[in-house]
């Protein structure tokens, strides 16, 4: 394990052992050398993600070198080709492959697919390769870049160069709605990061984009008929609608479904900067700067509210040619209609028993419209109240009960609870969370109506820096619960293949690897940042409610920069799980682990060499803030290191030790600078262990 902030056990990089420098020195290889280089030739090692539905290994493989063709046997189109040239030109780059020559890959595709992408797009494919080439079937060209991408994580190496494995492949999503959500209102995400994550995405097999649009602090797509929603709502920060079509046309190039999120009624107060008549308060309103739950609502009573919402919906539309529009739905608190009076006279002549009731018929309302622009509605856990028409779908950000509820009522739903990146969580947190869990208690018929999930990227604490590292790779582990059969549950080996996969990302263009480092030196003011990396890889930001208490505390808004050493930290770093492992490895039995004990030795140490990691934190204010753990740290390592002696000696820790150990675990646990340790559970266990 490197505890110096790298990836370690990289499977790809086996089969190099037995070299020697003489054999690789000489321009010739002797015959000796040869032997024995093919006698190591590596095994293939499964680092796909997400898994497939049905994988068979054969022996042999199919080297790749020096040409790689593919063709189109069957049906083609624009789509297709343009699907086959961007996957070629990401295994040249791997691999060195010039295109044409031999091998083959042959792609049998039997049409295009939907003219525009749908919940049941067949996303299908089968995936053959012999020795000889390799065969790629889909019924569709989205099944087609599905394969593609599986064929691009099979590129296996050694010292012989690149080459596929042998294997036979049927693969079908277990879920057809497999989200990514971004919030694009708190902080606003250029073009090109949206694109770069849409890459990561299909590189995953995700196939919706949900675009969340609008909220209090900004409306962020140009609508010509309300000119006003962004030239007062947005400070000049939103898509055109040129952009969004582009990236309508740049998602359906990789599979990708876009549904746009628009939230009604709360979470409403960009829209009414501009058109303060939609609003149900007096006004006047400006653009909300701070995070949290905000009374502007729009007015539900008037039909006015509806002829604006009927032609935004119309002019929407002819951007998103998705059959499904998400109307949000969410946190309304009800505070600007109860204290009008018109509006809770509107209330008791309708007999409605409270504001929920009444965004109930608010929502009765806007599904007309919807289904008047040929749109299916979307919205948030709120929207399922008694009388909500069967065809609406539900997102569950709440928990699963109420997505189970759902779904015994007759309701189609998506799961979001447990798959929110901005909590902070683990990757295995969120790997943990299953649809549709073995004990949902759901007939098959009312589980076949949970049609997937989504992971959201809520964006209160993300800017265009730090987003990618707050999406990836975990979103991967989401992907994969949401793409691969429920029996895939291991959680060793999902962190063994994200390994890989985050790899893959950033080799693709997303940047969660490197943003660290170059934040890091950003905030050190210098290249020489090796004192910092030891306590930075086992550092990470602390969870949501923590950030958010503290921000509430310290006014902060959608303009504090995000440039502290929070942001520059990975949440679920490779140091929490590799030491975490590395831990309860030697735990098993430290006498008989003594390479165990050697990296966990070399680590505290790492961990105590203190004067350079000072005076590095100390020049700079960002990293002056969170000084105290450069301290704990210390600690840490030194518990580390006598905890070891203790254990390999056999001789018990004086009177009071662990008590006092425990304690210094204890206050490692507060957060300091808004950071928390990766690494207190397993030194808790190690600290347990001494007598
Ligand atoms: C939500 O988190 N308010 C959908």
């Amino acid at each position: 394990m490197n505890m110096n902030g790298g990836v370690s056990g990289l499977a790809r990089s086996v089969g190099l052992g037995m070299i020697t420098g003489a054999m690789l020195t000489g321009a010739v290889l002797t015959s000796t050398a040869l032997a024995q280089l093919q006698a190591n030739q590596a095994e293939f090692v499964n680092t796909l993600m997400p898994q497939p539905a049905q994988l068979t290994a054969g022996s042999g493989r199919l080297a790749l070198a020096p040409g790689f063709s593919v063709s189109a046997d069957k049906f083609h189109d624009d789509r297709l080709d343009g699907a086959i040239a961007w996957a070629l030109e990401r295994l040249r780059t791997q691999t060195g492959v010039s295109s044409g020559g031999s091998p083959e890959l042959v792609v049998s595709v039997d049409g295009a697919g939907e003219a525009v992408q749908g919940v049941d797009e067949d996303e299908s494919y089968s995936l053959d390769i012999t020795a000889q080439g390799a065969h790629l079937h889909a019924a569709t060209d989205v099944g087609a870049m599905r394969g593609l991408e599986t064929l691009l994580q099979l590129v296996q190496s050694d010292g012989q160069g690149f080459w596929l494995p042998v294997v036979s492949i049927q693969d079908s999503p277990r879920f057809r709605w497999r989200g990514l959500m971004i919030d694009c209102s708190r902080h606003f995400e250029p073009v090109g990061v949206i694109e770069r994550t849409l890459d990561g995405m299909a590189a995953v097999k995700l196939n919706v984009f949900h675009w969340h649009l609008s909220d209090d602090q900004g409306f962020r797509i140009e609508s010509r008929v309300y000119p006003k929603l962004t030239g007062l709502g947005s400070e000049g920060q939103y898509y055109t609608q040129e952009e969004a079509k582009g990236v309508v046309a740049y998602a359906r190039g990789l599979g990708i479904r876009v549904v746009p999120e628009f939230d009604m009624p709360g979470h409403s107060t960009s829209w009414v900067v501009g058109y303060p008549d939609l609003a149900s308060g007096p006004g006047p309103f400006a653009i909300e700067y701070g995070f949290g739950v905000f009374d502007p609502v729009m007015d539900p009573t008037r039909e006015s509210t509806y002829a604006f919402l009927d032609k935004f919906v119309a002019e929407m539309a002819t951007i998103f040619p998705d059959a499904w529009m998400h109307i949000g739905g969410d946190e309304n608190n009800g505070v600007e209609w109860k204290q009008n009076a018109k509006i809770q006279a509107f209330i008791s002549a309708h007999n409605l028993k409270d504001t929920a009731a009444l965004q109930a018929y608010f929502n009765q309302k806007l599904l007309q419209i919807l289904k008047r622009h040929g749109k299916k509605m979307i919205g948030w856990d709120e929207v399922l109240t008694p009388d909500l028409p069967k065809d609406v779908v539900v997102q569950s950000w709440r928990g699963a009960d109420s997505l189970a509820a759902g779904a015994k009522q007759g309701y189609s739903g998506i799961l979001s609870a447990g798959y929110y990146l901005d909590h902070m969580e683990p990757a295995s947190a969120h790997y943990s969370v299953d649809p549709v869990p073995a004990n949902s208690g759901l007939t098959p018929k009312q589980a076949a109506r949970i049609l997937g999930g989504e992971a959201c990227m809520w964006s209160e604490y993300v800017d265009p820096r730090t987003i990618d590292s707050r999406i990836w790779p975990r979103t991967a582990a989401i992907a994969e619960r949401l793409w691969s059969p429920q029996s895939v549950t291991s959680e060793d080996d999902m962190y063994r293949r994200l390994a890989v996969e985050s790899l893959r990302l950033e080799e693709l263009g997303l940047t969660h690897i490197s943003q660290e480092e170059a934040s890091l030196r950003a905030l050190a003011g210098t290249q020489e940042i090796g004192a910092l990396r030891p306590l930075a890889a086992v550092l990470e930001p602390v969870n949501f409610d923590t950030r958010s208490k503290w921000s509430q505390a310290h006014n902060v808004t959608t303009h504090t920069p995000l440039n502290s050493l929070v942001d520059a930290l990975p949440p679920d770093p490779p140091s929490r799980h590799d030491f975490g492992d590395l831990m309860s490895t030697y735990l098993q039995d430290p006498v008989a682990h003594p390479e165990e004990e050697d990296e966990l030795n070399d680590t505290f140490r790492s961990w105590t060499a203190q004067p350079e990691l000072i005076e590095l934190m100390s020049a700079s204010p960002q990293l002056a803030a969170a000084l105290p753990r450069a301290q704990q740290l210390t600690e840490l390592g030194t518990l580390g290191i006598e905890a070891l002696s203790y254990l390999s000696s056999g001789v018990p820790a004086p009177a009071g030790w662990k008590g006092q150990k425990l304690a210094i675990l204890d206050e490692a646990e507060a957060p300091v600078a808004l950071t928390r340790f990766t690494v207190l559970k397993a030194l808790r266990d190690l600290v347990n262990e001494v007598r």
